[in-house]
């Protein structure tokens, strides 16, 4: 029998657990991720007031998307932003990895897909859009490896860098819940599940309490 993955807790409710998933689930979850791509395709989105286009593509499964734009802010919304469609249904085998890991009795809303390119990052922030934060952020990685940096309630505090690998899953609940992270970089070449290079990170995410 295969030995069960280690999770790593970092510090109180910051969960690491590398190689959860196994290459068979991981392509699977790609051929999933690109039929809600196909209904709901990514997109840029782009910063509140100032505009700027951030680097990472996104779209959203879910009863809620995570969505941003110049006037309007972050938030949550029922539609895709520019077809209007509801958004995808949260797959099966997501909402199980979910009721298995989460510790949360409630199903999540959205299921956030960042798309980066091999040149994409993500800036340091919180997520906080979210009424209920007694549950837990789920962050799945696919993809090319990426350096992910955690930090600590506040954005001057110190923080930790690691590589997020193709199939590892980081958990951000309870005090951990509203640490400090982003992706400084994605490392080309580290993986072979995408054809086309790049990283995908799913984030599973309940909204409301
Ligand atoms: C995010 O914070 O939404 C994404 C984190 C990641 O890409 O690992
Ligand atoms: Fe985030």
């Amino acid at each position: 029998m295969a030995a069960k993955p280690a999770e790593i807790t970092l510090q109180s409710g910051l969960r690491y657990m590398p190689g959860r998933l196994g290459r068979d689930e991981q392509e699977k979850l790609v051929d999933t991720i690109r039929d809600i791509v196909a209904r709901a395709p990514l997109y840029v989105p782009v910063m509140p007031g100032s505009g700027r286009p951030m680097s990472v593509r996104m779209t959203n499964c879910g009863p809620l998307g995570w969505v941003t734009d110049k006037d309007r802010g972050y938030r949550y919304q029922a539609n895709h932003p520019t077809t209007g469609e509801p958004w995808p249904d949260i797959p099966s085998v997501l909402l199980d990895l979910w009721r298995d890991l989460s510790g949360h009795s409630k199903d999540p809303e959205a299921c956030l897909v960042n798309f980066y390119t091999d040149k994409a990052k993500m800036g340091l922030h919180q997520d906080r859009d979210e009424t209920d934060l007694a549950a837990p952020v789920l962050s799945i990685s696919l993809g090319n490896t990426c350096l992910f940096r955690i930090g600590g309630l506040e954005r001057t505090d110190r923080t930790k860098s690691l590589r997020l690998e193709s199939g590892d899953i980081f958990i951000l609940g309870g005090e951990g819940r509203l640490c400090y992270h982003g992706v400084d970089r994605i490392y080309p070449g580290t993986s072979t599940l995408l054809k086309a290079g790049g990283r995908i990170n799913l984030t599973l995410r309940r909204v409301n309490p």
